[in-house]
C-alpha cells in the first residue's frame, strides 16, 4: 500500500476515535462509518442517512476471529460461514453479546457483522481495533455508492472524511443471513450467492421476506433512482419502450453489461444524469449473483409514494 493511502488510512483511524464519520471503500459498496461504540458518532450516522433509529447498521470487524467478541452463542454454522466467506461481502446476524450498544442494533438483540475484503477497509479496521457501524453512504432509501465520487455527491460535508479506494470490486452489499435461528436464512441476497452458502453448509438456505425484523422490506421504495424503474420481459422490450417514448418520456435501457452487479449501481446513476424519466431493464435470472440483480431492481421498481 503506497504512503499516501497509509497516511489516509491513518487519518481516518484518528478521526474515527475523535467520534467523526468516515467513508470507506469495501469490495461491494462504499460505507459510512464510525465507532460501533460511541453512542454519539452512531447517532450521526442514522442522522446524515436520513434513516430511521430502528434500522440496524452492520458492525465491521477486521477478522473473523472478533465474531467471538461481538456475539453471543453464535450457532456453529455461522462459524462455518465466517470461516468460508470473510473477509467477503457476506453478512452474520447474529445474537448480540454486551460490547454491542443499542444504538446500533436500533434496540433489537441480535446484531449483524461482517469482515470485508476491501484491503483499504481491512487495514483501517486491523488499525483501528474496534469495530466500526457503517451501512451504504448513501442518502436513506436511494442507490448505493460504488466510488469515491458518489459518496461525495450524496453526502458532501456531512462526512468528515471520504477514503478512496477506486471502484468496489463485487458492486452489490453483502449477502445478510439470519443465523438467529436453528437453521439460516437470507434476509438480503448479495455478493455471496445461495448457491455457495448452500454447497457450504450443505443444507438449503432459503431467502426470506422479513417480517420479523424491522428492515427496508416495509418501506416503498429502495435502492431507487430518480427516474422511475420498469422490468419487462424481453419480448416486450421493444414495445414498452416505445410506448414511453410516443408519450415524450425520455428512457434509459439498460444493457446487459449494465446488469453486471458491479456495473449495475452506477449504470443507475448515470441515467439519472442523463435525464431519464424511465430506466427499463429485462430482468436477469434468479440464481448465482443475478439473485442479487433481482432483488435490488425489483425495489428500484417498487410502487413510490405520490411525492417526496
Ligand atoms: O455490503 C454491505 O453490506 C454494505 C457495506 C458498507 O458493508 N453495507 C450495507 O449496509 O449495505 P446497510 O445498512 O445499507 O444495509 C444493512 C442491511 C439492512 O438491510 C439491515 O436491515 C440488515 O443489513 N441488518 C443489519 N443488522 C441487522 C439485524 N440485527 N437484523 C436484521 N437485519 C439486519
Ligand atoms: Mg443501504
Amino acid at each position: 500500500m503506497d504512503g499516501s493511502v497509509e497516511a489516509a488510512i491513518q487519518e481516518a483511524v484518528l478521526a474515527l476515535r475523535a467520534g467523526r464519520l468516515v467513508a470507506l471503500p469495501t469490495e461491494t459498496v462504499y460505507g459510512l462509518g464510525a465507532d460501533a461504540e460511541q453512542p454519539g458518532a452512531v447517532r450521526r450516522v442514522f442522522e446524515v442517512k436520513g434513516r430511521p433509529r430502528s434500522h440496524p447498521l452492520i458492525v465491521h470487524l477486521a477478522e473473523a476471529a472478533m465474531l467471538g467478541d461481538w456475539s453471543d452463542r453464535a450457532p456453529g454454522y455461522a462459524w462455518e460461514l465466517a470461516e468460508r466467506f470473510w473477509p467477503g461481502p457476506l453478512t452474520l446476524v447474529v445474537r448480540k453479546s454486551s460490547r454491542v450498544i443499542p444504538d446500533v442494533t436500533g434496540g433489537q438483540d441480535s446484531v449483524g457483522l461482517r469482515v470485508p475484503a476491501h484491503p483499504v477497509a481491512a487495514r483501517l479496521l486491523q488499525e483501528f481495533g474496534g469495530g466500526v457501524a457503517a451501512p451504504s453512504a448513501n442518502r436513506f432509501g436511494r442507490v448505493s455508492p460504488t466510488t469515491a465520487e458518489h459518496v461525495r455527491r450524496d453526502l458532501g460535508s456531512d462526512v468528515d472524511l471520504v477514503l478512496d479506494g477506486g471502484p468496489c470490486r463485487v458492486g452489490v452489499e453483502s449477502t445478510v443471513v439470519d443465523c438467529t435461528g436453528v437453521v439460516p436464512r437470507i434476509l438480503r441476497p448479495g455478493g455471496v450467492t445461495r448457491e455457495a452458502l448452500i454447497e457450504t453448509l450443505g443444507m438449503d438456505v432459503p431467502v426470506v421476506q422479513r417480517s420479523d425484523v424491522r428492515a427496508p422490506g416495509q418501506l416503498p421504495t429502495h435502492y431507487a433512482p430518480r427516474a422511475q424503474v420498469m422490468l419487462v420481459a424481453v419480448d416486450e422490450l421493444s414495445e414498452r419502450v416505445d410506448l414511453l417514448r410516443q408519450t415524450g418520456q425520455r428512457v434509459v435501457v439498460l444493457t446487459e453489461a449494465e446488469l453486471a452487479p458491479e456495473r449495475l449501481f452506477a449504470a443507475l446513476r448515470e441515467a439519472d444524469e442523463s435525464g431519464a424519466d424511465w430506466i427499463v431493464a429485462v430482468p436477469p435470472a434468479p440464481s448465482g449473483v443475478g439473485l442479487a440483480v433481482l432483488d435490488r431492481l425489483q425495489k428500484a421498481a417498487a410502487p413510490r409514494p405520490a411525492s417526496g
